[in-house]
C-alpha cells in the first residue's frame, strides 16, 4: 500500500460479455497530479472511471484507491468524488437546490457550507436561482463539478469534463483544477481534447482498444522526432515558399494556401529541419510572424500511435 499515490492499479481487466473493455491496465496517480486518459471512442476510459468511482467492479486485478484497497464488491471509497456519462441533476430545481440536496443526501444539511464558493468557481453565480431543466450542456458540466467539489474530494474523476464548455467555462474549469491539483487532490479525467490535456495533465494514458499503448508525460511522447505539419506565416509569403523548398528535410504541403490563405505557408519537416529553415528565412531577411504545428504533437503522437496498434490487430 502506498498512501501518496491516489490511484494503484495493477492488472486491471473487465470484460462486458465477450467484449474485453480493459486488458491488463496499470494506472498510478500521485495525490496533487491531474492525470489525462485518451485514446478513441470504445478504448474504455469511462469504463475505467467508472471502476474509480466504484460504479462497478473490475473482473481481475488489483486496485487501490486513497490507500484503500477495493474489493469485488461495487462501492464508493471515501474521498472520491466526480461523475461519468454527465452529472446526475436533478431538472425541476434549480442549480443551488441541486447542491443543497446532493449535500442533504449525503447527510450534511440543507445548506452546505462552500455551495456559494463552488457555484462561483464554476462560474454559474449568476444562474444559481435557474432551474437545470433549461441549462445548457456546458452549464450541467460546470453544475456537476461544482457538486463534486463541494465534497472537498482527495481524488476527482471527471469524464470528459470539457465537453460542450464555452472557452470561458474551459478556463473556469481548468482554474478549478489546476488549483484542487495544487491543494493535494488527484484529478483523473478522460478528454478528446488533445490541448485541454497538454494544457492540464502533467501525466497521461492512452489506451486503444483496453490497453495501455502509453503511459507518463506529455512532453515525453511529443519529443519524440517525428513530422509534422507547421503553419508558417511571414513577411514575404513567396520567398518563404522558396526557401522552404530549397531546405533539406522540410516539404511544402499543397493545398495550404485555398484553406489558410496565401500569407500562410503549411510545410512538413521534424524539429532540426524546420530549425534550419527558420534560420535561412531569417537570414534572407524575412520576417517570421508565426510558426505553429497545425495539429498539437500530442494528437500527432495520440494518431500514429494508435494507428500502429490498429495495424497489430
Ligand atoms: N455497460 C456496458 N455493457 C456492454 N458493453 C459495454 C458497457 N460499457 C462499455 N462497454 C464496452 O466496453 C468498451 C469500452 O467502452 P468505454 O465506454 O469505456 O469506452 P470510452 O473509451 O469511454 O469511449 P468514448 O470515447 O466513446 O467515450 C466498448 O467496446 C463498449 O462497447
Ligand atoms: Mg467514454
Amino acid at each position: 500500500m502506498d498512501a501518496s499515490l491516489a490511484v494503484r492499479a495493477r492488472g486491471i481487466a473487465k470484460y462486458f460479455g465477450e467484449v474485453v473493455a480493459l486488458d491488463g491496465v496499470d494506472l498510478d496517480v500521485a495525490q496533487g497530479r491531474i492525470h489525462g486518459l485518451v485514446g478513441p471512442n470504445g478504448a474504455g476510459k469511462t469504463t475505467l472511471l467508472g471502476l474509480l468511482l466504484g460504479l462497478a467492479v473490475a473482473d481481475s486485478g488489483e486496485l487501490e484507491i486513497l490507500g484503500v484497497p477495493v474489493g469485488r464488491t461495487v462501492a464508493a471509497v471515501d474521498g472520491v468524488a466526480g461523475f461519468v456519462d454527465g452529472p446526475g441533476l436533478y431538472p425541476s430545481l434549480t442549480a443551488r437546490q441541486n447542491l443543497a440536496a446532493l449535500a442533504a443526501l449525503r447527510g450534511s444539511g440543507g445548506r452546505p457550507a462552500g455551495t456559494e464558493e463552488a457555484l462561483a468557481e464554476v462560474g454559474l453565480g449568476e444562474v444559481a436561482d435557474d432551474r437545470v431543466r433549461g441549462f445548457s450542456l456546458g452549464m450541467r458540466q460546470r453544475l456537476g463539478l461544482a457538486a463534486a467539489l463541494l465534497t472537498r474530494p482527495r481524488l476527482l474523476v471527471l469524464d470528459e469534463p470539457a465537453n460542450g464548455l464555452d472557452p470561458a467555462g474551459k478556463r473556469d474549469v481548468h482554474g478549478v483544477l489546476d488549483r484542487l491539483a495544487a491543494d493535494g487532490t488527484a484529478v483523473v479525467l478522460s478528454s478528446h481534447r488533445m490541448d485541454d490535456v497538454e494544457a492540464l495533465c502533467s501525466e497521461v494514458t492512452i489506451l486503444a482498444t483496453g490497453r495501455i499503448v502509453f503511459s507518463g508525460p506529455p512532453a515525453k511522447l511529443a519529443a519524440e522526432s517525428r513530422e509534422l505539419d507547421y503553419r508558417l506565416v511571414t513577411s514575404d509569403p513567396a520567398a518563404a515558399r522558396r526557401l522552404a523548398a530549397g531546405t533539406d528535410g522540410v516539404r511544402l504541403v499543397e493545398g495550404g494556401a485555398a484553406r489558410y490563405g496565401d500569407a500562410v505557408v503549411v510545410v512538413r519537416a521534424a524539429v532540426p529541419a524546420l530549425d534550419e529553415l527558420v534560420a535561412n528565412v531569417v537570414r534572407s531577411g524575412v520576417a517570421v510572424r508565426e510558426l505553429a504545428p497545425l495539429v498539437s504533437p500530442l494528437e500527432s503522437a495520440f494518431l500514429a500511435l494508435t494507428e500502429s496498434q490498429e495495424a497489430v490487430r
